[in-house]
């Protein structure tokens, strides 16, 4: 991660002004998707509630069949597949679903459940406006199995990470974190159900930050404008 630091930071200084700090005119964000699209529609939801000065301009999946198309349509976005399975190679693939994302000249691409790893060119082209949310609290478990690997694991506590995008897979700076107990009873599917209301929380909130002006990345740490907690704790209100 070391070696990206320095681009990191200059493209999200460029997508922020020469401060870092700079909110600018509506944003434009693209959503990517692979299925359920839960994290997309609370970012969609909070987006028109909170008044952000954003607009989803689309949402893009890699499957046809991905459930979370329908609500995104359904609001008046704009929808678009680009089927991995349609392409040769991984670089052909990220060059169609680049194609589709540009289309819409995002400020903020926002990979919310989007199961397909990018290459590196992809990410480059990307980077400081991309931003992942991963199951678990990195560097802690990166890849897939989160969860089970986390009860096989013992741990007692589990959560969620918002993280900028850096061409090492579930690495990047860490925007926000979520913390859940992991509790006696639970299997993968419990404690994933509570990890993920808690996703619902930090994915709007930092996605909120970014289209605001109010993250900068200070040797590879993400800070935030106004000191808010970047942790989610149990319990807490909002
Ligand atoms: C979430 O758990 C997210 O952290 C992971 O994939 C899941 C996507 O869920 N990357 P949804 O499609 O947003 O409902």
């Amino acid at each position: 991660m070391g070696a990206s630091r320095g681009p990191l930071r200059r493209a999200l200084r460029g997508a922020h002004g020469a401060a870092g700090y700079t909110a600018g005119a509506m944003k434009s964000v693209v959503i990517l998707i692979s299925g359920r699209g839960s994290n997309m529609e609370q970012i969609v939801r909070c987006c028109a509630a909170e008044c952000w000065p954003a607009r989803i301009a689309a949402v893009v999946s890699n499957r046809a069949d991905a459930a979370g198309l329908q609500f995104a349509a359904e609001r008046g976005i704009a929808t678009a597949v680009v089927e991995h399975r349609a392409f040769a190679t991984r670089e052909a693939f990220d060059d169609a679903l680049g194609a589709a994302i540009d289309a819409h000249q995002p400020d903020l691409v926002v990979l919310a459940g989007f199961m397909r790893i990018l290459g590196e060119r992809f990410v480059r082209r990307y980077e400081g406006r991309l931003l992942n949310i991963h199951p678990s609290l990195l560097p802690l478990f990166p890849g897939l199995h989160t969860h089970q690997r986390a009860l096989d694991a013992g741990c007692k506590l589990a959560g969620a990470t918002v993280h900028f995008v850096t061409p090492q897979l579930d690495h990047g700076p860490i925007v926000m974190q979520s913390v859940v107990p992991v509790l006696p009873d639970d299997d993968a599917e419990t404690l994933a159900a509570r990890v993920l209301a808690t996703e619902h929380r930090i994915y709007p909130r930092a996605v909120r930050w970014f289209v605001g002006g109010a993250l900068r990345i200070e040797h590879g740490v993400v800070r935030q404008r106004d000191g808010a907690p970047q942790l989610w704790l149990p319990g807490q209100a909002g």
